[in-house]
């Protein structure tokens, strides 16, 4: 006779409990139901590249899963020939020598660096100085360490930029790690080598570990080129960058991104990975080897297209009386909400009446109240009727 088992109660650590909620997982089933219903719903709300991978880049990732060498378990912490193709790029890019021994650590996408970090580096009752708003992901690291947020609110008026002399001391004194991030998600602003410099003067003062989080680094407008954190002098005393393949090669969904810098944190950030994985797949590191190091031309392409597509995007919401400033860089516009709207009620009212998903600013911190994100993930012609599906609910103008 089968004996019946009770079934136990599984009781989740604290931790796990104190995980934010996942605001935007509610906006994504809501949306992927009204397309299950039939609707043509232009989808704005997410940071998802539309386009493919580079076909060589895919070529190459083909042929390597042939090599034997590559079915047997990668090195702890990754395949030297990948290490020395991101330092190869930062020297090019940016002018930035890098050691791939101690400089470099490989990850599996950035937003597992940018939330290890904050396990490597923070103990309960630490602060952790957050942008307001904010990519979320910053969140669940420093809840994951059982640390504190200080959200520094990133203000139009101040190009959306962090003031630093607006800290408290007493939360400065706590404060061990700092996030920033420009180009930056959501609010589209680029940061100049005097903010950079501004900010390894006020790390090295606090004793705080910058991060910057450099993922759109690749795509800057208007013939700017965006800045490396790392390009700074000091940089590399004080912090490392995050640096990943999702946007600059359409690869979001390989799972390829690097910190740099700091070897004292490259250090702890390998640590931390030799005990929760051995590295990525041989073959994904081949050819990502070879996205870095080979012809650069999709990426001057990719952001030239995001270019396209936001003036477009802006001669459209132009057109139906919707005032904004333009991104400098990032894929993302950040849009101010009409009079009498909250940044959900506006999201909501769109995605009921015109069948567009933005993304609610609040979604990015208290913040962002007042905007809601637009990501350019849709060719010209879908922005411009998204636009237009707006403009027709007479909101404007
Ligand atoms: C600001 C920012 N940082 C980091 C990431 C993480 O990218 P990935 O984990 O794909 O490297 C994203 C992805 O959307 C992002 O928007």
């Amino acid at each position: 006779m089968k004996r019946q088992i009770a079934r136990i109660r599984v009781e989740p650590a604290a931790r796990i409990q104190e995980l934010p909620t996942q605001f935007f997982a509610n906006l994504s089933a809501k949306a992927a139901a009204r397309v299950a219903e039939g609707y043509d719903v232009i989808n704005l709300g997410q940071g998802n590249p539309d386009q493919p991978t580079p076909q060589p880049i895919v070529d190459r990732l083909k042929a390597a899963a042939d090599n034997p060498l590559y079915h047997k378990y990668p090195p702890f912490s990754g395949y030297r020939f990948l290490k020395e193709a991101v330092a190869k790029r930062y020297e090019e890019d940016y002018g930035v020598k890098l050691d791939p021994d101690t400089e470099v650590a490989i990850l599996f996408g950035g937003k597992t660096g940018l939330v290890e970090i904050s396990q490597c580096l923070l103990n309960p009752g630490d602060v952790c100085l957050v942008p307001d708003p904010g990519y979320p992901d910053y969140w669940s690291g420093v809840a994951l360490a059982g640390a504190r947020m200080v959200f520094m609110p990133l203000a139009e008026s101040n190009g959306f930029l962090p003031d630093y002399g607006a800290l408290k001391p007493e939360d400065l004194n706590r404060a061990k790690l700092m996030f920033i991030n420009y180009p930056n998600n959501p609010t589209g602003a680029v940061a100049d080598a005097a903010f950079y410099a501004e900010t390894v003067e006020f790390a090295a003062r606090h004793g705080i570990v910058v991060a910057s989080d450099f993922a759109y680094g690749a795509i800057g407008f208007d013939g700017k080129r965006p800045v490396s954190f790392l390009e700074t002098p000091g940089a590399k005393e004080v912090g490392v960058e995050f640096y990943t393949l999702s946007k600059s090669y359409n690869m979001a969904g390989w799972r390829v991104g690097f910190a740099l810098g700091n070897a004292d944190v490259i250090r702890l950030i390998n640590l931390i990975q030799d005990h929760y994985y051995c590295s990525l797949f041989g073959a994904i590191q081949e050819a990502a080897a070879y996205a870095l190091t080979g012809p650069q031309d999709s990426v001057r392409e990719l952001s030239a297209m995001y270019e396209r597509r936001r003036d477009t995007l802006f001669r459209a919401l132009d057109r139906i009386g919707w005032k904004a400033s333009k991104p400098g860089g990032s894929f993302f516009c950040w849009l101010p909400v009409p009079a009498g709207h909250s940044s959900e009620s506006f999201a909501d009212l769109v995605f009921e009446q015109a069948d567009v998903v933005l993304a609610p600013g609040v979604g990015f911190g208290r913040s962002g109240e007042g905007y809601v994100r637009l990501g350019l993930l849709a060719d010209e012609a879908r922005l411009e009727e998204a636009a237009a599906r707006i403009g027709r609910l007479g909101l404007f103008g």
